[in-house]
């Protein structure tokens, strides 16, 4: 695709970077979250995950993008069956966002550049590697110099680290990141909506994250006066 296709009205597409971090079922997710709420989404995937895909998900980064483009419907985790996005009442009903994929040496891109970038960017799921690599503001590649815009640009960064446990060095680039202006999302989900599926507990986490980002989904539930809400519930029903 050349700089600049579809970008014509997608000033405030969403930038999402995927790593070798576990749990790339929170990314494909998420995007599959933020396309059905409308927003145009650009991805840029790390190399390591091409190792995890195939092993948590049976999948290729390539195939489980070329599902989400043609908008077919995923399973969260293998095993499960695929589940719709419920949308947030009064959400409306948006059409489809648009789904980009960016090479992550395609320094051409519109989130390598201050001025193009405007939405902001989740890296999820981020791994330790790309934690440190943010906090120092390598920006070797794509997914690296997208943050790093972000943050100079004071544009929302959401990270979702997965890893455990964790040493002083990653704790102290997590506050690092945090103090520059990202916001740290772990993947843990709380358990307070008994979930029932993997699914239950990967939306979640999605839910956190759009909640963050203004993204009006209603995938996983939220703890209301007491209540759970939402989560547990049969898939394709949301909450
Ligand atoms: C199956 C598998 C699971 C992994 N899980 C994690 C993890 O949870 N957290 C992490 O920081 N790295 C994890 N890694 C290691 C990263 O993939 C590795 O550090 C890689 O260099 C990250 O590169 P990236 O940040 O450019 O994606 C995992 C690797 C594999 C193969």
């Amino acid at each position: 695709m050349s700089p600049g296709d579809s970008f014509s009205s997608s000033l405030a597409a969403i930038c999402v970077g995927w790593t070798g971090a576990s749990g790339l079922a929170y990314g494909v997710r998420l995007v599959e979250a933020l396309l059905a709420a409308g927003r145009d989404v650009n991805l840029v995937v790390s190399a390591a995950v091409a190792q995890t895909a195939p092993i948590e998900l049976d999948a290729t980064p390539d195939e489980l993008i070329a599902a989400l483009v043609a908008g077919r419907s995923l399973p969260v985790v293998p095993g499960e069956p695929p589940r719709a996005v419920a949308l947030a009442p009064g959400a409306g009903a948006p059409s489809r966002g648009n789904l980009h994929r960016w090479d992550e040496r395609d320094f051409t891109a519109p989130m390598a550049s201050g001025s193009s970038m405007r939405g902001g960017m989740v890296v999820c799921p981020c791994s330790m590697g790309t934690v440190g690599r943010v906090a120092w503001g390598t920006s070797e590649t794509l997914l690296l110099r997208a943050a790093d815009v972000c943050l100079k640009e004071r544009l929302p960064l959401l990270l979702v680290p997965r890893e455990m446990p964790l040493a002083t060095h990653h704790l102290e680039n997590l506050a690092k990141l945090s103090a520059a202006g990202a916001l740290i999302v772990p993947a843990a989900p709380g358990f307070y909506l008994r979930p029932r599926k993997i699914g239950d507990l990967v939306d979640f986490v999605v839910q956190r994250v759009c909640d963050h980002l203004g993204v009006p989904v209603a995938v996983g539930g939220r703890w209301r006066a007491g209540l759970a809400t939402g989560a547990g519930a049969d898939p394709g029903e949301g909450a």
